[in-house]
């Protein structure tokens, strides 16, 4: 496996890392226009790699040949949100500079699966998809994985339990209405509404709806990046090891949800092929409406889309 991460700040090395630590490609491209920093950061990791008895190989460049014939790219490039500014804010910077990586990238590697994880996260794999042309399987949005993480986090915060045992989804854009269900919530099973009283789950439902901006009003200077890269790296991973789990991502609708010509996340199976199947399920009509909201405001943004250079 040969995998390529665009953006060399803290997602796009935290995710390099978290690769080659798990040694689950022989080959880490990371790229970056700014001189020296993917070179040196790359070194870095490189040279960590006997402590952690993993052989991949990290290299960082300026430019793209080194890329060639990767299996994966995961595109983490473009501003990331200070302190007062929404993910959509982002929108008309991170077009320009997310569609010139995914052209770049796709000259040298047609075949490989994009992982996207720039914001506006779902408007961002709607542009790649058009970028690569490739189909929608092979170009997965990371958000779902993300948001589900900190929504399973504060669950067992709550109950004081492990992580481990908290099974939960969150549907919808990665935006301020992204939908968590509470419905399909468990913890080993058994549902958080016999565990948790009801104004309790309204503020981890709140509090996972802000997750991304708590951490941007702590940091200052820049968003996430431990979470968001392990999120990246399990979509990676499912995919090279065929896991075949159900996981929360940001994908092309096509009719599924009622949702068409739309990318917004929902739980799908990711094995070999990337998007193995959407996964469909039951939701009730107040969780059908807030998906539906949800899915509008990506659509503004992918309307406005229409009317820029990028
Ligand atoms: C977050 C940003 C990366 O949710 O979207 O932290």
């Amino acid at each position: 496996m040969k995998m390529t991460v665009i953006g060399a700040g803290n997602v796009g090395a935290t995710t390099a890392q978290r690769i080659a630590d798990k040694e689950l490609a022989h080959e880490v491209v990371l790229v970056d226009i700014a001189e020296g920093i993917p070179q040196g950061k790359g070194l870095d990791m490189f040279e960590s790699m006997p402590v952690e008895a993993s052989d991949s190989r990290i290299i960082g460049t300026n430019t793209y040949e080194e890329t060639a014939g990767s299996d994966f790219v995961i595109i983490t490039a473009g501003l990331a949100r200070k302190p007062g500014m929404s993910r959509d804010d982002l929108l008309a910077a991170n077009a320009k500079i997310v569609g010139s990586c995914a052209e770049n990238a796709f000259k040298y590697s047609p075949n490989a699966f994009y992982i996207i994880v720039s914001n506006p996260l779902d408007v961002m794999t709607y542009v790649t998809l058009q970028k690569t042309g490739l189909p929608r399987n092979k170009v997965l949005g990371m958000a779902g994985v993300l948001d589900t993480a900190r929504y399973r986090t504060f669950i067992a915060m709550e109950l004081n339990v492990s992580v481990e045992d908290i099974q939960a989804f969150v549907l919808g854009g990665h935006g301020d209405t992204m939908v968590p269900l509470p419905r399909y919530t468990t913890v080993a099973g058994v549902p958080i509404s016999e565990l948790i009283p009801q104004d309790r789950i309204d503020a981890i439902l709140h509090r996972t709806r802000n997750g991304g901006i708590e951490i941007v009003n702590h940091l200052k200077t820049g968003s996430a990046y431990y979470a968001p890269s392990a999120s990246a790296v399990q979509m990676v991973e499912c995919i090279v090891k065929d896991k075949r789990r159900i996981l929360p991502c940001a994908v092309m609708l096509k009719g599924e949800y009622g949702l068409n010509d739309i990318v917004v996340g929902v739980p799908i199976k990711v094995g070999k092929n990337g998007m193995e199947e959407i996964f469909q399920i039951e939701l009730s009509e107040a969780e059908q409406a807030e998906l539906n909201k949800s899915a509008e405001d990506v659509k503004v943004n992918m309307d406005k889309l229409a009317s820029m250079q990028y």
